[in-house]
């Protein structure tokens, strides 16, 4: 029997429906394969500055801090938009980031065979694709200093700053280098370094680690061409390494090789301590609320806590068979559905899921 208190931060939007999704898919792995896991809730984001005036509470820290795993919705919508960047809901979500040094962001994109009709691509582009993408998380432009606005010469301008430290780059792609061992051996690592400093310093550190892996072939690609190639070749990828802005958008991107944006899950790690497991995707305002959403990102989320956080493998392979399973049988959310007919809502899919765990 395994033992954990999770910590679960709905957010915002149509995070609180795919976390609740989430719980109960793990509360029906706990009761099948007699584990004990405890959920405590905390506020993240818009409802938490709603709640306590601040986007990350220093208890939901703490809670976090103190737990197994950490399960998140998404932040951030329209009501919160009005903000100064440093009070924003995303800042919530980059400051647990940062605060836990989640610096390894874990993308899988993998075609399910019985979707690849939902994607705006040809069948046989889409079929074999199977990556993953290693996005840094916690360096980049997302925390470089100075940031700020300023007036020079009567004229107001905006400053933000890519900086990359060579032992931020060294890790990830370490990670991406180890990933890909448990692959098919192959990196691309992705850059602009035909016109960024930070990412000549990316590039020439990714050649030094490769000294490690003689077993792992490497490959450099610009960004603007990597995201063309993951259009026009997608199955030729295996493991894709890169930093934090380039790998928020071309995941966005790559999310719709398998159909929709809410299926990717993600795992956010750091070298040690607790993880946090998050869909791709945002707080989706716009379906919001409606019973709507796709819980699958977030289903396949805890899946990964399982899997990394946990070490439960079979508990996990359990939940990613049985998406495959009612993708098989045609539930479909409105995201994924063909037409309009046997449109299933968030709750239903849920139930599916859990029916099929059996
Ligand atoms: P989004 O990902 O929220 O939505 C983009 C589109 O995808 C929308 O049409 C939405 O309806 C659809 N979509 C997303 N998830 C879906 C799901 N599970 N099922 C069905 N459809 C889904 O991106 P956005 O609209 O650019 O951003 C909205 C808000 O979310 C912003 O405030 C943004 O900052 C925030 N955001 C948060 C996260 C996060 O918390 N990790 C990630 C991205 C965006
Ligand atoms: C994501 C999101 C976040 C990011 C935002 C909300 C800060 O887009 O998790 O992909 O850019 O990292
Ligand atoms: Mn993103």
């Amino acid at each position: 029997m395994t033992q954990k208190t999770i910590t679960v931060l709905p957010g915002d939007g149509i995070g609180p429906e795919v976390t609740t999704a989430a719980i109960e898919v793990l509360e029906r792995i706990a009761q099948k394969f007699h584990h004990k896991f405890s959920f405590q809730e905390g506020y993240i984001g818009g409802s938490a500055i709603d709640a306590k005036g601040e986007p990350l509470p220093e208890e939901t820290k703490e809670m976090s801090a103190k737990s197994d795993g950490i399960l998140l919705g998404a932040v951030g919508g329209p009501d919160w938009d009005h903000l100064p960047g440093a009070k924003r809901p995303e800042k919530g979500l980059l400051e647990i980031r940062k605060s836990l040094d989640l610096y390894a962001n874990l993308r899988p994109v993998k075609a399910y065979s019985s979707l690849v009709g939902a994607s705006p691509l040809k069948r046989e582009k889409v079929e074999e694709v199977d990556f993953l993408i290693v996005r840094e998380l916690t360096g980049g432009l997302y925390f470089g200093e100075p940031r700020k606005r300023e007036e020079v010469n009567g004229e107001e301008q905006a400053v933000d700053t890519l900086v990359y430290k060579k032992s931020e780059i060294r890790r990830i792609v370490k990670r991406a280098f180890e990933a890909a061992q448990l692959r098919k051996g192959k990196v691309v690592s992705v850059d602009k370094a035909n016109v960024l400093e930070s990412s000549r310093l990316w590039r020439e550190t990714v050649d030094e680690c490769k000294t490690d892996y003689s077993n792992v072939e490497l490959d450099h690609m610009l960004v603007d061409n990597a995201a063309m190639q993951l259009i026009s070749q997608p199955d030729a990828f295996d493991v894709i390494v890169t930093e934090n802005m380039f790998g928020d958008i071309l995941s966005d991107e790559a999310s719709m090789l398998t159909g929709s944006l809410g299926l990717l899950p993600s795992a956010s790690l750091g070298a040690t301590g607790v993880g946090l497991y998050e869909p791709v995707h945002g707080s989706a305002p716009d379906i919001a609320g409606k019973n709507l959403a796709n819980p699958l990102a977030a289903i396949a989320s805890s899946a990964m806590m399982l899997k990394y956080g946990f070490q439960l493998e079979k508990e996990a392979a359990r939940v990613e068979e049985a998406i495959e399973k009612v993708l098989g049988d045609g539930y479909r959310t409105a995201d994924i559905a063909q037409d309009s007919t046997g449109v299933v809502t968030t709750t239903e899919m849920t139930e599916a899921v859990i029916k099929a765990l059996e």
